[in-house]
């Protein structure tokens, strides 16, 4: 384990170490990267990449930006400290043919050259890590003069439906839970936008903007459809429940099952957005 990684592990239920996201990727490859591929085209189309260009995606789980990025014509390299993201991205790579490769590497210290690519993003990645100015400093290095950043990010906690949907359905079940931590969570250090427009200049960018016209939209039919995203789409909601006994899991898929049938359209699909901060500077 690096000193980071140590450090990682200390924050507890704070943040998540990479054993913690290995044991998610199954599911975030199945529930989560999927649904994510409009919003990282928005982000990629902001950054302005190209057919052709190379990009580098750091944190890049199982490809929710590194996919349509190849799809765009790119060549990639994604990378992401767990090797079960890894593993599943190169799947993909591999059944859908693209111009791609993933490698296990820390957004801390990327294994990259200087001055190496057109475009360098992250999608719900350097977000959420613990040293970020260290990560997006890394990304500026590698990216080649003239090139782009881009770093994808939530918006406003308090917009975020999903999230809240998840709270209220173990709250009905359990009084007593208390949900996340009172204290800001790292998922959440960039959620204002100013805080994110400065972060990307103190890394070294210029012309930085931040888009906010963007929202993430989750899609869901079914309690156990949001269960699973919930879930596999960060290991703390499921180290904040792991105490939780089967009775009332169950119980809470079902009064999730209950809030999606009260809300939720003619076709039985209800929409869940969360709002984004999308931010892009130059090099
Ligand atoms: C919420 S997922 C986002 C994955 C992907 N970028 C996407 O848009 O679907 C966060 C990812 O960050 C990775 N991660 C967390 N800390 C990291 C670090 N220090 N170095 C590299 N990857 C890290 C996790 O393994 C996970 O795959």
């Amino acid at each position: 384990m690096t000193d980071l990684q140590q450090e990682t592990a200390q924050h507890g239920e704070h943040t998540a170490p990479v054993e913690a996201w290995d044991a998610i990727a199954a599911l975030y490859d199945e529930h989560v990267a999927p649904g994510e591929s409009e919003l990282a085209t928005a982000g990629l189309r902001l950054a302005r990449l190209q057919a052709g260009d190379t990009f580098l995606d750091v944190a890049a789980g199982t490809g929710g930006l590194s996919l349509p990025a190849a799809r765009l014509g790119a060549k990639v390299l994604a990378t992401d400290w767990s090797p079960k993201m890894i593993e599943h991205f190169n799947a993909r790579v591999t059944a859908e043919g693209l111009d791609a490769e993933g490698r296990v590497m820390d957004c801390h210290a990327l294994d990259v050259p200087d001055d190496s690519y057109d475009v360098t993003g992250s999608q719900f990645g350097v977000m959420l890590v613990l040293d970020q100015a260290q990560a997006l400093r890394e990304m500026v290095r590698v990216t080649k003069p003239g090139g782009r950043v881009l770093l994808i990010a939530y918006g406003d906690p308090g917009e975020f439906e999903a999230l809240h949907f998840f709270i209220s359905a173990v709250q009905a079940v359990v009084p007593e839970f208390e949900g996340p931590p009172d204290e800001p969570m790292l998922e959440f250090q960039v959620a204002d936008p100013d805080v994110l427009r400065q972060r990307l200049t103190d890394a070294g960018l210029t012309d930085v903007t931040v888009d906010t016209s963007n929202q993430e939209r989750v899609t869901v039919r079914t309690g156990q459809q949001l269960w699973d995203w919930t879930i596999g789409s960060n290991p703390i909601p499921g180290m904040l429940i792991a105490d939780l006994t089967d009775q009332q899991r169950e119980d809470i898929v079902r009064v999730l099952d209950g809030m999606i049938r009260e809300r939720s359209g003619d076709d039985g699909a209800l929409v869940l957005t969360a709002p984004l901060n999308i931010g892009v500077g130059t090099k």
